[in-house]
């Protein structure tokens, strides 16, 4: 059985902050900013488009796309690293507000690779004959683990959710699916868990990048990764219509771009108008690319994502 995805969908907070806001808060510009990020502005969550809020509207409209009802659903799966709660998980709120059946419901932490996670999970519950329709969500409050001081990582992130309904299909859809992890880089890139047995140190609960390091490895995996997905599957560089990369930094893409001999023409960025949504960035950016028509029934597509742990990974699809 293949697993195809049958509708997308996207929620963005209302409020945008541009480099020139942060300017005001930060010792930054805006020319610093898009020259080493290629980010103009991105989306503020405010107290009431929380996380499990965020992730319900974009359901929402997924499954208008896919002409589905909540009740269609047989398992919802989240990437998230900002939940409100440590429980009840956020698919858990999400199922709730769709009223969806007893079905499973969790949620994944894999940073800015979440989406790549949760869509090779489905990918496997589906092939396997255990599941027919998943709704797969990347939803982030990225705002809220940045310290308000720090403009190194200030600048980078934005909020919003994405969501993505897979289902079972006699069509090819989801070619291949990588995930990969390893530890020992974890440092370079992390977050803590705020915890009130101990002393808070003042950065606890923020992220804390060595920005320069994260760069370099990312660069180096998902450039190895992108070429050795396409060669497993016997697929030549030039028949990816669209490649579709977690927007982190402009910088980085390109040189993905590069290693496919891929046009930027062929990339689809919102990282200029989000900044980096983290899990978020590859549904957005899917459902913005498939709601203005450039992505077409039957189009080859990449997808890639590096983030925090370090893990990274990538699918392949048939839209
Ligand atoms: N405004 C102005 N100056 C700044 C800012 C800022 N917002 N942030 C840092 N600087 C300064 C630094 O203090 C440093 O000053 P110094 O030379 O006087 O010490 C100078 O700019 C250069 O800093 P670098 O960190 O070397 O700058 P770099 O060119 O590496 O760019 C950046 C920094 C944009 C963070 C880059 O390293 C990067 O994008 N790394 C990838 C990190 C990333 O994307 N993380 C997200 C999660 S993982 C992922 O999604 C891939």
């Amino acid at each position: 059985m293949n697993a195809k995805i049958l509708g997308t969908g996207s929620y963005l907070p209302e409020k945008v902050v541009t480099n020139h806001d942060l300017a005001r808060v930060v010792d930054t510009s805006d020319e610093w900013i898009y020259e080493r990020t290629g980010i103009k502005e991105r989306r503020q969550a405010n107290a009431t488009e929380t996380v499990a809020y965020m992730g319900h509207q974009a359901a929402l409209a997924a499954l208008s796309h896919a002409k589905m009802t909540p009740q269609d659903l047989d398992m919802i799966i989240v990437s998230t690293t900002t939940p409100t709660h440590n429980f009840p998980s956020t698919a858990c709120q999400i199922q709730g507000m769709l009223q969806a059946r007893q079905i499973p419901a969790f949620d994944i932490t894999a940073a800015c690779a979440g989406f790549i996670y949760i869509l090779s999970i489905a990918h496997q519950y589906i092939k396997a004959g255990a599941a027919k329709n998943v709704l797969l969500v990347g939803v982030e409050s990225m705002f809220r683990l940045c310290h308000p001081d720090d403009r190194s990582t200030l600048v980078l992130f934005g909020d919003g959710a994405g969501a993505v309904i897979v289902s079972a299909s006699e069509e090819p859809g989801i070619l291949a699916s990588d995930i990969y992890a390893d530890g020992k880089d974890g440092h370079l890139l992390k977050c803590h868990v705020v915890n009130r047995e101990h002393e808070t140190p003042q950065r606890h609960g923020t992220i804390e990048m060595q920005g320069n390091d994260v760069f370099k490895i990312a660069v180096r995996e998902l450039s190895n990764l992108v070429k050795a997905s396409l060669e497993q599957n016997n697929i030549e560089p030039a028949d990816i219509d669209w490649l579709i990369p977690h927007q982190a930094n402009l910088r980085i893409i390109r040189a993905v771009a590069k290693k496919l001999n891929m046009s930027l023409d062929k990339v689809v960025l919102t990282l200029d108008r989000h900044g980096n949504t983290s899990s978020a960035s590859i549904p957005i950016a899917l459902d913005e690319a498939v709601k203005s028509n450039r992505v077409q029934p039957g189009q080859t597509l990449l997808l890639e994502a590096f983030g925090g742990g370090f893990v990274w990974g990538s699918a392949l699809i048939k839209y």
